[in-house]
């Protein structure tokens, strides 16, 4: 039987293509306001490490920059909003990404009366997403996001926020697969763009400046969202 979905406080949307900074943004958003990040790319990695029957199934489409089915993107994010730690809030991110999985969002938070507080949409030009892609690494112990250029650690090698030392780069960064996932992202992730500023939602963010300036800007939203 399907758990219930936590009540949440919050639910907040992070829209962008591949290397916009959802990522890095919703890390740090986690710090700032205490909420928990739900990616659902880390969520099919971990099933795709796990060898899980969803995890199998995903593997190829993932290294081919492909998106996942719905259901198994949608049954992988139903479990995890019935897990307790969400209860303090959730930047969802990389979530949804198709219509039908918009819809399902819609109707998952209605079960328990809840609503979208924003679904923010972070605007970049496709031209710099292969630079910030190619570069990017991250700390195989908690997950911080690093990169070659924009992003150093303090110490090579170390990760700033834990000091794990093994920095790991995911299979499908590579600049053949990244124009597919932009592909993708124009085709299937982008009309959501319209989709929530129809219901009145919509907040978008210039993500072509520098990473603490989008937080500011972030942020600024974030308290608006959640009052
Ligand atoms: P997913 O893991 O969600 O990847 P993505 O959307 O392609 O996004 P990225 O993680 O690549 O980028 P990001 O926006 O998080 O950028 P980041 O902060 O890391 O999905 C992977 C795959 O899983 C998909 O292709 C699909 O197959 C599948 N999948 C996942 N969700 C799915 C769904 N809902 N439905 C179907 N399939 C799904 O930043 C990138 C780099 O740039 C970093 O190195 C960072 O340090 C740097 N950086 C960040 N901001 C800046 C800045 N302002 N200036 C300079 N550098 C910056």
């Amino acid at each position: 039987m399907e758990s219930p979905v936590t009540t949440v406080p919050a639910v907040l949307i992070l829209l962008g293509p591949p290397g916009a900074g959802k990522g890095t943004q919703a890390r740090m958003l986690e710090d700032r306001f205490g909420l928990v990040q739900l990616s659902t790319g880390d969520l099919l990695r971990a099933a795709v490490a796990a060898g899980t029957e969803a995890g199998r199934a995903a593997k190829a489409v993932m290294e081919a920059g492909s998106l996942v089915s719905d259901d198994i993107v949608i049954a992988i994010l139903r479990d995890r909003l019935g897990e307790p730690d969400v209860a303090k809030g959730v930047i969802l991110d990389g979530f949804p990404r198709t219509t039908v999985q918009a819809e399902a969002l819609d109707t998952l938070l209605s079960e328990t009366g809840q609503r979208i507080n924003a679904a923010v949409s972070l605007d970049v030009d496709d031209a710099a997403m292969v630079a910030r892609i190619s570069g990017r690494f991250t700390c195989g112990s908690c997950g911080e996001g690093y990169h070659d250029t924009y992003k150093r650690p303090a110490v090579e090698g170390v990760c700033d926020k834990c000091g794990g030392t093994q920095m790991k780069r995911r299979a499908d960064d590579k600049a053949e697969t990244v124009g597919q996932r932009l592909e993708a992202y124009h085709a299937q992730t982008a009309p959501l763009i319209a989709y929530y500023a129809n219901k009145g939602v919509l907040k978008s963010v210039d993500a072509m400046g520098d990473i603490d300036a989008i937080a500011g800007a972030l942020a600024t939203i974030v308290r608006e969202a959640m009052d």
